[in-house]
């Protein structure tokens, strides 16, 4: 097979949060997956930099650990880890203090492209951006890297934008959600707008609903602190979900081009109808058979922080209007899966016997496992006995129509790729994650009163609460089976 890969610029990733396990289960994995594939130049540099005093030659054995725990015994693969290691320094740096600036300084190359990834909670984006800036290590053409969450809500995050605007420009600014970038996501854009196929039947003349789904059977073990101050709405809803609702609903834009691209996905947002209380439902994972309840690892037994979410939304656009789109996402579902849906209309007029169960077509997007697109048609039943009809459902696995080549690469590897490309396209942009906040605070709010409605129970590996079934059985529909 001839590699498609084409290598980027030389360039001086700067790691704030090297040690941390963001870093050690994606982001360095994912750049010795980019280095192994020969995407990443062998005169690249990746600084990892932290509070932790360590040796680079400490750095790289911790690297070594992390590359070996993601690649298992893949020995073939495993043969560019002692060249990659070669590409890492480490530098101890205190965020808030003087200490490591200048040593760090000192490694940075000129003439290459520099970015400086933050691998770290919030509160430090605004003192290292600026701290950058102030000791002259950001030149006008390096890139800044941040992760979620980006703020709580609307005021924290404008904060954190007024912040990082004070130390670099927009366009230097890279706000991850890893979501866009996963392959199939991508994909997405790809089907609606490299076909001519889709897009006369996308909206709601032909389309009888949406439905979004990000399954997980994990709980939040070992997060809890973090979570129970965040519940599946910050955690999920405003980033991730948000985003795959933006590319399903949005306008062709006249270009894939971030301004482009990112100008029509804030018209969705601003285009998301306020969602009464009575169209959400909240839940919250309990034990089932020995197991363990959210209350378990939430830090206060009596948390009302939900580890579910089902939702109506509504676009109120000419495109949406009467199509509802139904959002949902929870911690210890029966399966891992992730996907959207898109249910159309019945026919206008049936000329066969009614079938029994019909669900219609639905093209379903499939985000994992297993990454690829079903089609589900109806089609007449084989065989003697009349005009009977069936559905089945056409199924396209990448990984099988691709082969090789349908491997997808870990949604940060290409996020780390673009930063070094200069191409904003798949991060979201101050004003976006703003508008996402001002939809999702006023219902956070509402959660907070005195006498908010607590979520309620579900089991441990079941399908979400009753009132997410209610949700849509009360406007005819049903959701689709987790992992069915
Ligand atoms: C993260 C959330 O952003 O996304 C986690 O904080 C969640 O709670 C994760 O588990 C899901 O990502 P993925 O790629 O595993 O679907």
């Amino acid at each position: 097979m001839v590699s498609r890969v084409i290598p980027v610029e030389p360039f001086d990733l700067v790691l704030f949060g090297a040690t941390g396990d963001l870093a050690y289960r994606k982001i360095l994995p994912g750049l010795f997956h980019r280095f192994q594939v020969e995407q990443m130049p062998a005169d690249a540099r990746v600084i990892g930099a932290a509070r932790t005093e360590m040796t680079t030659e400490g750095f790289r054995d911790h690297v070594a650990q992390a590359v070996r725990d993601a690649v298992g015994d893949d020995t073939e693969v495993l043969k560019a880890l002692p060249a990659f290691l070669e590409c890492l320094d480490y530098v101890p740096v205190d965020a808030m203090g003087d200490g490591g600036w200048d040593d760090l300084g000192d490694k940075l190359r000129d003439n290459v492209v520099r970015a400086f990834y933050l691998s770290v909670g919030p509160r430090f984006f605004g003192p290292i951006a600026g701290a950058l800036a102030k000791r002259g290590l950001a030149t006008p053409e390096s890139r800044i890297v941040v992760e979620k969450p980006f703020g709580h809500d609307l005021a924290s995050a404008k904060a954190l934008n007024a912040d990082l605007r004070a130390a670099f420009r927009e366009d230097q600014i890279y706000r991850i959600d890893h979501y866009l970038g996963k392959e199939t996501v991508q994909n997405l854009m790809a089907l609606r707008f490299a076909n001519s196929l889709w897009e006369p039947l996308w909206n709601s003349t032909h389309i009888d609903h949406v439905q979004i789904t990000v399954a997980e059977s994990l709980g939040v073990e070992g997060r809890g602190e973090y979570y129970d101050q965040s519940g599946a709405m910050r955690d999920m809803v405003q980033n991730h979900l948000m985003q795959l609702l933006c590319l399903t609903a949005m306008e062709p834009p006249s270009k894939f081009a971030p301004t482009a691209v990112r100008d029509e996905k804030v018209k969705v947002i601003h285009a998301l109808e306020p969602v009464p209380l009575s169209d959400i439902a909240r839940g919250q994972y309990r034990a089932r058979d020995g197991g363990d309840s959210y209350t378990d690892h939430a830090g206060d037994p009596r948390s009302n922080t939900e580890s579910f979410i089902a939702m109506k939304v509504k676009v109120g656009n000419w495109r949406w209007a009467g199509t509802p789109f139904y959002l949902r996402t929870g911690k210890k579902l029966r399966n891992r899966v992730s996907e959207i849906a898109i249910v159309f209309r019945d026919p206008p007029h049936m000329i066969f016997p009614k079938m029994e169960h019909r669900r219609g077509n639905a093209l379903v997007i499939r985000l994992q496992p297993d990454e690829g697109i079903t089609l589900r048609t109806t089609i007449k039943d084989p065989g003697p006995g009349g005009m009977r009809l069936t559905e089945v459902s056409l199924d396209m696995t990448f990984a099988e129509a691709l082969g090789e080549e349908g491997r997808a690469q870990d949604a940060y590897e290409r996020l780390i790729m673009d930063v070094i490309r200069g191409n904003q396209t798949l991060f979201m942009r101050g004003d976006e994650v703003e508008a996402a906040w001002e939809w999702a605070d006023p219902i956070i709010a509402e959660w907070q009163k005195e006498d908010a409605r607590p979520p309620s129970p579900y089991d441990a590996g079941g399908s979400g609460p009753e009132d997410s079934l209610m949700l849509l059985h009360r406007d005819g529909r049903r959701w689709r089976e987790i992992g069915g």
